[in-house]
């Protein structure tokens, strides 16, 4: 049969020489590790999941570029308000403007020629030339601008809601 000792607090001690209070200390202390190792992995893969809210982009016209500066499968990244956005010009010679901060985590988009699609490098989320979020994490689509040319400058708007 194992007696036990009391140590100087009157708690059993194990046969290592730990007491009660020390153990639970020590458990806490592992528990504790072990829930901020969880939160670690765990914090990541929330922020890819969950997509940022949608930030407003700041004003409502800007000068994207002059005509001729981009030609047929030609893209160029200009600043609409505070974020950058998208003017490329299809294979056709139709310009199109969009947002270039992707909808999942904000990364800057790029037009593919190669694919006529845009792409986002960081995780290889695609859209159309629409901005419709086509494959990849994407949960929504890029928000599209209206397009002008006036006086040989290419005039990018928000869209008005009618
Ligand atoms: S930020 Fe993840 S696909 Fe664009």
């Amino acid at each position: 049969m194992v007696s036990k000792t009391r140590g100087v607090t009157g708690e059993p001690e194990d046969p290592n020489g730990a007491s009660a209070p020390r153990r639970r200390i020590v458990t806490a202390l592992l528990g504790g590790g072990v829930l901020g190792s969880l939160a670690a992995f765990a914090y990541p893969v929330l922020r890819y999941l969950v997509p940022p809210p949608v930030v407003d982009l700041g004003g409502d016209e800007v000068v994207a570029g002059k005509v001729g500066d981009i030609k047929p499968s030609g893209s160029k990244i200009f600043r609409f308000g505070t974020r950058p956005a998208l003017l490329l010009m299809t294979a056709d010679g139709e310009y199109r403007a969009l947002s270039a901060v992707c909808t999942h985590l904000g990364c800057t988009v790029q037009y593919r020629s190669d694919l006529h699609e845009i792409w986002c490098a960081c995780h290889n989320g695609m859209y159309d030339l629409n901005g419709r979020n086509i494959s990849g994490p994407p949960p929504r689509p890029l928000e599209a601008f209206q397009v002008h040319v006036r006086g040989g400058e290419i005039v990018v708007s928000r869209k008005r809601e009618a």
